[in-house]
This record gives structure tokens, C-alpha cells and sequence, in this order.
């Protein structure tokens, strides 16, 4: 995808947290763990966990209103609504419709995709493809997980990494001042084993899982996959635009593990000092870790408009989503 052919711009983001914060110490109250292997082996010291009775729909309503208050206006003309998701309320009706009803949204239609880890790149991506074909003039995207509720809490190298959160922004039709330079996709269905949750098969690792619903992973695996692959997927994403890396003022990749965007830092040879991660208050929120690192990035008055920033999502699929963008927000 180049540059010129873009015609989609985001014009508002908006984030939300539940309250309820479960730290290092208190997971060595629940498994065989510690704050310091925790924190030396992923960069995490605490996450944000779901009431409940608050679901992913919840997250969602939160973060699309605190979109709307910094936005300045109502969006009653959003004409889809686009929830990148694994922790759906629902297995069907989709979160997006049930969004769309809470909101009030009655122009717009409403689905949910399922990318992981990747989701809000991907629906970053599909959004600027339908406002830039003419088929769409305004879409929400989410990326928003409640991945306590599917998380396994007695297996320590799988419930230490994650949280839940969510991030929305909104993008428009924008011919002159568009967002989206670049993007490059790819995924390795073979590697879908190493990390899944169940469903209705029970066949994906031939094997009865003790924990039905709950996700299973072997991190050892998904570690040196995206590792050897993000890196190469940087190079090409690059080689699709007019850019190269020493252009890009932000990397921000998907918030799994620290040392994991530090092993992709020195082997694409990108600096450190110049990505954004969300995962040290909030852990790995799946498909929200991207917007909660750009709204880190705005916070603290590092993220400019202006900036060329680098989105990258990876995991379970296993897949992977990145995005070159003009940034287009002031904090
Ligand atoms: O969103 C994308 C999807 N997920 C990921 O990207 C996850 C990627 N992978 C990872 O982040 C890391 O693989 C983990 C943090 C999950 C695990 O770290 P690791 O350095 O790969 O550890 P390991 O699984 O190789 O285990 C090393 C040792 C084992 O003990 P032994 O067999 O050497 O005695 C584990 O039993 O560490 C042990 N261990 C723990 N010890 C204390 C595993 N989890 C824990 C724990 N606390 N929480």
C-alpha cells in the first residue's frame, strides 16, 4: 500500500482501565511466582483486572466516551463500528453491535474481527481500506480485551502476562492529510498451536485441556517466532513505503513482554529509546496494548502530530500487522 493512495485520517483516540489493579505481589499470593522474575522476565509489575460483571462491551462504552469528551462532538454519523476482539461478551451478538446499540450509533453497521494480538492494526487497516474505497466515511475502532476472564489462573507462565483494557479511535475521510503511509501482513497458521483458547473443537493440540474456554500457550514458542519474524516484516513494511527506518519517530509494537521489543529492538536495529509499550502498569492487553502505548505516548508529551509512528501487532494465529502512520493527534 503507498502513501498517495490513502484517504483515511484518525481524528480522535480515547482509552479505559478497569479499576481494579493486580499486581506482582499479589499473584505470588495465587502461584509459584515472584515480583522479581516477573518483572526481570517480561517487564510487567501490574495489570488492570475486570469486574465481575464488567465485560469487554463495558471496556469498549468507556473508551469510545472518553473518545467522544476529547473529539469535542458527537459522532452520530459513524457509519461502522469495527471491534477487534477475542473476549466478545457473546460468542454472537458481536460486541460491535451491542456498542452500536449502547451508543445510539443508527447509521452504522457493526462487526467484529478476530486477529489477536494483531486485531487493531488489522482493523486500522481495514478501516482506511473502506473510508479510502469510497465505501465508508467514518469508523470506530476498538481493540479491547477482557482476557482475565479466559485467562488460566493457576498456570504461572501464562496468567502473569495478562490484563484487560481498551482503546478506540476514531477515522475519517481525509483526502488532504491522510494517516496511513504503509502496511504489511502475514500469517503462520501452522504456529496457531502455540497459542489458542479453546472452542468448539477440542482438536487443536490433540489433546482434552483441563481448563476448557481458557487460553493455552507455550510462550517459549510464540517468543522466537515473533522474535526472527517481526523484525523481517519491519524491513518490509518500510520497503512498501517511501520511508526508511531512521524516518520513523515511534515504534510501537504490541505490549507482550519487554525483553521480547528489546530482542526486536537490536535485531532490527531500531533504538529502544524510541518505542512505546504499554505492558508495565497494564500488562499484555491483547489487541488494546497498541492504543494504550499511543495514549501513554500522548501523555507524556512524547507522541506529536507530525510524528511517523509504526504500529506492529503480533500473536496467536499466529499473525502479525504492521502500519506505517502519519500521526495525526496532538496529546
Ligand atoms: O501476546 C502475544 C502472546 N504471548 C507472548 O508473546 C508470550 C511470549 N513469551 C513470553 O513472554 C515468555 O516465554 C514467558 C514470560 C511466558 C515465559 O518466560 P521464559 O523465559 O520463556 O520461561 P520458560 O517458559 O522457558 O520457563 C523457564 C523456567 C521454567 O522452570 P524450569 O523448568 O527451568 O525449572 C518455568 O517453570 O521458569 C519457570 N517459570 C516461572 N517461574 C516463576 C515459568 N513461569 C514462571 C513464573 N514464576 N511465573
Amino acid at each position: 500500500m503507498q502513501s498517495t493512495l490513502s484517504k483515511a485520517r484518525i481524528t480522535a483516540l480515547g482509552t479505559y482501565v478497569p479499576e481494579r489493579v493486580l499486581t506482582n505481589f499479589d499473584l505470588e499470593k495465587m502461584v509459584d511466582t515472584n515480583d522479581e522474575w516477573i518483572f526481570s522476565r517480561t517487564g510487567i509489575r501490574e495489570r488492570r483486572i475486570a469486574g465481575p460483571e464488567e465485560f469487554t462491551t463495558d471496556l469498549c462504552v468507556a473508551a469510545v466516551e472518553n473518545l467522544i469528551k476529547r473529539y469535542g462532538k458527537p459522532i452520530q454519523d459513524v457509519d461502522l463500528v469495527l471491534v477487534a476482539t477475542t473476549t466478545s461478551d457473546y460468542a454472537f451478538p458481536s460486541t460491535a453491535s451491542q456498542i452500536q446499540a449502547r451508543l445510539g450509533l443508527e447509521n452504522a453497521g457493526a462487526l467484529d474481527l478476530n486477529a489477536t494480538c494483531a486485531g487493531f492494526v488489522y482493523g486500522l487497516h481495514m478501516a482506511n481500506g473502506l473510508i479510502t474505497s469510497g465505501l465508508h466515511k467514518k469508523i470506530l475502532v476498538i481493540g479491547a480485551e477482557t482476557l482475565s476472564k479466559v485467562t488460566d489462573y493457576s498456570d504461572r507462565a501464562t496468567c502473569i502476562l495478562f490484563g484487560d483494557g481498551a482503546g478506540a479511535v476514531l477515522v475519517e475521510y481525509d483526502e488532504e492529510n491522510p494517516s496511513f503511509l504503509s502496511s504489511y501482513m502475514t500469517s503462520k497458521g501452522e504456529g496457531g498451536v502455540h497459542l489458542y483458547r479453546t472452542g468448539l473443537s477440542k482438536q487443536m493440540n490433540k489433546q482434552e485441556l483441563q481448563n476448557p474456554g481458557f487460553m493455552v500457550q507455550n510462550g517459549r514458542e510464540v517468543y522466537k517466532w515473533a522474535v526472527t519474524t517481526v523484525p523481517l516484516g519491519m524491513k518490509r513494511l518500510m520497503e512498501n513505503s517511501d520511508f526508511t527506518l531512521e524516518e520513523v519517530d515511534w515504534f510501537v509494537p504490541h505490549s507482550a513482554n519487554l525483553r521480547m521489543i528489546e530482542s526486536i529492538c537490536e535485531k532490527s536495529g531500531f533504538p529502544l529509546e524510541k518505542t512505546l509499550w504499554s505492558l508495565e502498569h497494564f500488562g499484555n492487553t491483547s489487541s488494546a496494548t497498541i492504543p494504550l502505548a499511543l495514549e501513554k505516548g500522548l501523555r507524556e508529551g512524547k507522541l506529536k502530530s507530525g510524528d511517523k509512528v509504526m504500529l506492529y501487532g503480533f500473536g496467536g494465529g499466529l499473525v502479525q500487522a504492521g502500519l506505517l502512520m502519519n500521526w495525526t493527534l496532538a496529546g
